[in-house]
């Protein structure tokens, strides 16, 4: 370790300019889901986003995952306007650079755990062998290397959650978004999910994690705090060991 105090000045990933995101649920009734949310993640971190239920933290997911724009304000990833870009453009943009894990699973069911690991290369156009071979690393990564050929009923929903893990990162995304994903889980398979994600992280991938839990929440160095579709706080702590 250098001596040196280090001040990280890493890449933004995400950048996100006094958002606004409005449900028009009837003429006369709007919901504010995000009422001025302005935030810069950098590659690499790891950010526990934490908020009651109806405070809009999977509306800034499905946003930072351009499955949602926002209705003003501007989105920045990777130093490009979300709305500069065409529906093509997103969606390939979340196959290469974003992975999702969902509070429910989402496996395809009767297909085992392998097939559904596969998918997103399918999609990507990769050879069979090839598919099989990184989705076989991805379960081998995450602990399913012996679940290969078990279907999403055969597993427990610790395990279902790691098919889904390794579904999510079985394209080598940059950043992973995961909205609740210890939401159904036992205290053992929640600790072992996060321990994946940390795991995620020390390689160098910027990781974005919805909670409600405080226990998960303290193992994240930086948590950033939503009520009322607003930041209420934005805390980085530093971890032991590690320089200022
Ligand atoms: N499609 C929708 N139509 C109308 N209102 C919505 C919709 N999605 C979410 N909302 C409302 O927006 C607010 C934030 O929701 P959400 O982002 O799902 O919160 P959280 O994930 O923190 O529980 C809530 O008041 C919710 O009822
Ligand atoms: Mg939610």
């Amino acid at each position: 370790m250098s001596d040196r105090p280090r001040r990280r000045r890493r890449r933004p990933v995400i950048v996100v300019e006094d958002v606004r995101r409005t449900y028009q649920v009837t003429d006369d009734l709007a919901v504010h889901a995000l009422d001025g949310v302005s935030l810069t993640i950098a590659a690499g971190e790891l950010v526990a986003i934490m908020g009651s239920s109806g405070s809009g933290k999977s509306t800034l997911m499905n946003m930072l995952g351009c499955l949602d724009q926002p209705t003003s304000g501007r989105y920045l990833l990777d130093g490009v306007d979300v709305k500069d870009m065409d529906e093509d453009e997103q969606s390939d943009l979340r196959n290469r650079k974003i992975g999702f894990v969902f509070q429910a699973f989402n496996l395809v069911p009767r297909t085992s755990a392998l097939a559904n690991v596969e998918l997103p290369l399918s999609y990507a156009g990769v050879s069979r062998g090839e598919r099989r071979r990184r989705a076989t690393d991805a379960l081998k990564a995450v602990g399913m290397g012996a679940r290969l050929d078990h279907l999403p009923s055969e597993l427990s929903g610790g395990q279902q959650q790691r098919v889904a893990v390794a579904r999510a990162i079985v394209t080598n995304p940059s950043l992973i978004l995961a909205d609740e994903p210890t939401g159904n889980l036992d205290s053992r398979s929640t600790h072992d999910v996060l321990r994946i994600f940390e795991t995620l992280n020390a390689e160098g991938r910027t990781v974005v994690l919805i909670t409600h839990e405080d226990d998960v929440a303290e193992r994240a160095r930086r948590v950033i705090r939503l009520a009322d579709g607003r930041i209420l706080s934005d805390d980085r702590r530093v971890a032991a060991g590690e320089a200022a």
